[in-house]
């Protein structure tokens, strides 16, 4: 139950001599979901009256996913799943007519990790079995790999009975941004804004490293990808690159995100000048980091907490506790 995720976050954060039983029962329930004979391989599928079949994502699916979203009122753009399209796999179940029902993608990072998402099945034929299918054959294409997801309440048992185990809130906090003021700079570290052609390799391969810390993998093809389509900022000091954010449209208006510092001040220090350029219209910024100051600073700037997620994991916590974090994702599906 959504209710029980603190007392399980507790069970993870404090003593490692309360790790284990929550790992232990997170492989039991992964073995009990992965398992389970349901002629999965099978490309047919029954839901409630319909015979549904399952196919592969590409992108002449991209408006019937599309189609999926706007049902469930997520604010995507089509171009917006164009670009998860590009950085991922995925399965569509569709009716004898062509029409959408379901939807789930995987976004495999590095050789031993994947991002899961876009799960959605069409509201009046959820809780009959086509998440738990689509879900349940994404997981096994990533047999081997730790995977990581941005729950929603609605799918959070689901993922809980698939051997997920809660890592941390995600505050989505949204709005139109207001003015902010600019930050005094910490000393020693410069922030400079970006477009793409700017970034020497040198910076990118700086930006790649300082993300892969705070993400706990190389995801170099996903921010290869996002800063084709952002612009953002960095901070230097006399070492090199110490943390980037990247600010690019999606959905209603912009997002801010991914934003990788070390603490709150250099965090503010990357994500404010990218919250001017957004002053009047619709911001949205996703953040994992449980700090009541950061997140008082986004609602000041106009972005009210609007809903929350759980990050929930398979494998390995991967997320660092001290140094390099991350501030903001780039998207739920995305990390
Ligand atoms: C999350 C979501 C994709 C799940 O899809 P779904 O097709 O409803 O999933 P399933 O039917 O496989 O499972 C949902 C529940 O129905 C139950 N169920 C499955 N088949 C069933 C059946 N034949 N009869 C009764 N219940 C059934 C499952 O056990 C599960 O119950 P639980 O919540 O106790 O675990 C769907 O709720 C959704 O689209 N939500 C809105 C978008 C969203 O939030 N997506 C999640 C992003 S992380």
């Amino acid at each position: 139950m959504q209710d029980d995720i603190p007392a399980l976050i507790s069970k993870i954060v404090p003593a490692n001599s309360q790790i284990a039983p929550l790992e232990a029962e997170m492989w039991k329930r992964y073995d009990r979901f992965i398992s389970r004979r349901t002629g999965d391989e099978d490309p047919h599928l029954q839901v409630d009256s319909y015979h549904a079949t399952i196919e592969p994502i590409d992108a002449d699916k991209i408006p019937l996913i599309h189609e999926l979203t706007v049902g469930v009122l997520w604010p995507h753009r089509p171009a917006d799943i164009q670009l998860f399209e590009k950085l991922g796999d995925g399965y569509l179940a569709l009716d004898e007519i062509g029409r959408p029902l379901g939807s789930a993608m995987s976004f495999k990072m590095a050789d031993d990790f994947a991002m899961l998402g876009m799960m959605v099945t069409q509201p009046r034929l959820q809780e009959r079995g086509t998440g738990q299918r689509l879900l349940r054959r994404m997981m096994r294409d990533c047999a081997g790999r730790d995977l990581r997801l941005s729950a929603t309440r609605s799918g959070y048992r689901l993922y809980e009975s698939a051997g997920f185990v809660p890592v941390a809130t995600i505050w989505q906090h949204q709005g139109i941004a207001h003015r902010v003021e600019t930050p005094t700079p910490v000393l020693g570290l410069t922030t400079e804004r970006f477009d793409v052609h700017q970034l020497s390799e040198e910076d990118v391969a700086q930006i790649y490293a300082v993300d892969r810390t705070a993400f706990g993998a190389d995801r170099s093809d996903t921010i290869r990808a996002l800063l084709g389509v952002s612009s953002g900022t960095v901070l230097r000091d006399v070492t090199g690159i110490r943390g980037y954010a990247l600010l690019r449209k999606f959905g209603r208006g912009k997002v801010i995100g991914p934003v990788v510092a070390e603490d709150d001040q250099t965090a503010w220090q990357l994500a404010a000048p990218l919250l001017q350029e957004c002053e009047g219209t619709f911001a949205r910024f996703d953040t994992p980091v449980q700090s009541d100051a950061f997140r008082a600073q986004l609602t000041n700037a106009g972005l009210e907490l609007f809903s929350s997620v759980t990050e929930m994991r398979i494998g390995t916590d991967r997320r660092p506790k001290d140094g390099l974090q991350t501030f903001g994702l780039a998207a739920h599906s995305l990390g």
